[in-house]
């Protein structure tokens, strides 16, 4: 296996890579900016062949003026998603998931600032006219927002507002849009479309209405599906059909996703590849396989730790990250999580990781110990900061769940 730095993804991480434990190492020159980054000027734009990614996201930074001063709750991120690939974005409140799907669909105002370069089809949307913008947004890109009671036009019939959706889309007639609307909610299992596309959204349930938005997403056939904690507001249940879904849908389409979520095991369920934010930066990048069995980062091990193991004996604490994430205008020194870690030493505390390229550049970690954590002769600190404040023992790591957690039905796999 070989391992380098990197400062940006290939897509879908190679299990066999890191178990065949090749011990090349390269440290890289990758590390995180710690303010809004320059956009970068010189890179030409990702080539357009069959394998070219659809989306390439290169040096991304959102920036806020403050009264504490400018803050980037996203910092100088880079990734691809390859055609097809599903991507699930993990990460705990405030990590900056949101604010890079809206600074991916250029959907972040001034004051607000954005910096970097977000390339799809070839072309940088950041730098796209207004009117292409139109075009790209809903077109090549759409999303699904966490919340379609606030995303859905409370006084607009749910027909029209699909209908008009797919008209900025498409040269169809009314009719047209009409009955493609129709066949639009039928395939996101809707019953007796014609009639539905007359209520209101109010009229409908959490779950239709999420599935409605689905719809509306899916209708002008976007290469890219970004989806904003599509389920977190549902029951196990209509998340699972939600789900099955957008599964489906997107597969027979082939359109690449985006899926953002705070449950770890809706991403296993869902992608290939995770990506662990943390503080505004990409800390892991693997395919799901490998980061639920043997993650590299201590965040993402400590995010596994936290999902609850059913097996567990009843009165069993449940584990749980110390410390909270820390604010935008607070970013400690050094790693941000080294507050929080089991693994900190000294360096940790002063000089920011840089990334490690894993499997030759399938995947990616950046920790200072990542290379021990990949050998397996990383041991937790004995002063790993706030962790154990006040204790003189070595803190003791309790398992990672023994099964990848499952709360998706395989056909959502
Ligand atoms: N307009 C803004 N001005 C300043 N800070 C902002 C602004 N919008 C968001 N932030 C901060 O950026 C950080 C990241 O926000 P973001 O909404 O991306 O988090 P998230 O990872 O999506 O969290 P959640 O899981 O709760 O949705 C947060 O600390 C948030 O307070
Ligand atoms: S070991 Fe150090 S660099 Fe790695 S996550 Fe912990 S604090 Fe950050
Ligand atoms: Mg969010």
């Amino acid at each position: 296996m070989t391992v380098q730095a990197t400062g940006s993804a290939a897509p879908r991480a190679d299990d066999s890579a890191l178990a065949a434990g090749d011990s090349t190492l390269r440290a890289g020159a990758s590390a995180p900016s710690t303010g809004a980054s320059a956009p970068s000027t010189g890179a030409s734009a990702p080539s357009t062949g069959a394998s070219a990614p659809v989306l390439d996201v290169r040096n991304l930074t959102v920036s806020f003026a403050t009264r504490a001063g400018i803050v980037s709750p996203v910092r100088d991120i880079s990734f691809e998603v390859a055609p097809g690939q599903r991507v699930g974005l993990v990460g705990e409140s405030g990590s900056g998931k949101s604010l890079t799907a809206l600074a991916l669909m250029r959907l972040i105002h001034p004051p607000g600032r954005v910096t970097g370069q977000v390339f799809l089809g070839g072309r940088d949307v950041l730098r796209l006219e207004e009117r292409d913008l139109a075009k790209v947004r809903g077109g090549q890109v759409a999303m699904v927002y966490q919340d379609p009671m606030s995303a859905l036009n409370p006084v607009q019939t749910i027909g029209d507002q699909i209908v008009e959706a797919i008209r900025i889309h498409a040269d169809l007639s009314a009719r047209e849009a009409r009955d493609r609307a129709a066949a639009l909610l039928s395939d996101v299992g809707l019953q007796d479309p014609l009639r539905r596309m007359k209520s209101y959204p109010h009229e409908f349930s959490g779950g239709m209405r999420q599935r409605v938005m689905i719809a509306m997403a899916m209708s002008a056939n976007p290469v890219l599906l970004i989806a904003d904690e599509p389920t977190t507001a549902l029951d196990v249940t209509t998340q699972a059909l939600v789900l099955e879904t957008l599964s489906r849908l997107v597969a027979e389409r082939g359109a690449a996703v985006i899926l953002i979520t705070h449950d770890l095991g809706v991403a296993a369920g869902f992608c290939d590849d995770i990506q662990v934010m943390y503080a505004g930066r990409i800390v892991e990048r693997a395919a799901a396989s490998r980061l639920f069995r043997n993650p590299i980062h201590p965040y993402a091990e400590a995010l596994l730790r936290s999902i609850c193991d059913l097996d567990a004996d009843i009165g069993t604490d449940l584990p749980v990250i110390p410390g909270q994430p820390p604010l935008p205008s607070a970013l400690p020194s050094g790693c941000a999580f080294h507050p929080r870690c089991l693994y900190a030493i000294e360096v940790c505390r002063t000089v920011a990781p840089t990334q490690l390229a894993v499997g030759g550049g399938a995947a990616m970690a950046e920790c200072h110990r990542a290379a021990e954590r990949i050998a397996g002769t990383a041991v937790p600190s004995a002063d790993p900061g706030i962790a154990v404040a006040g204790s003189d023992e070595a803190p003791s790591v309790p398992p990672v769940p023994s099964d990848v957690p499952s709360d998706v039905p395989s056909a959502a796999r």
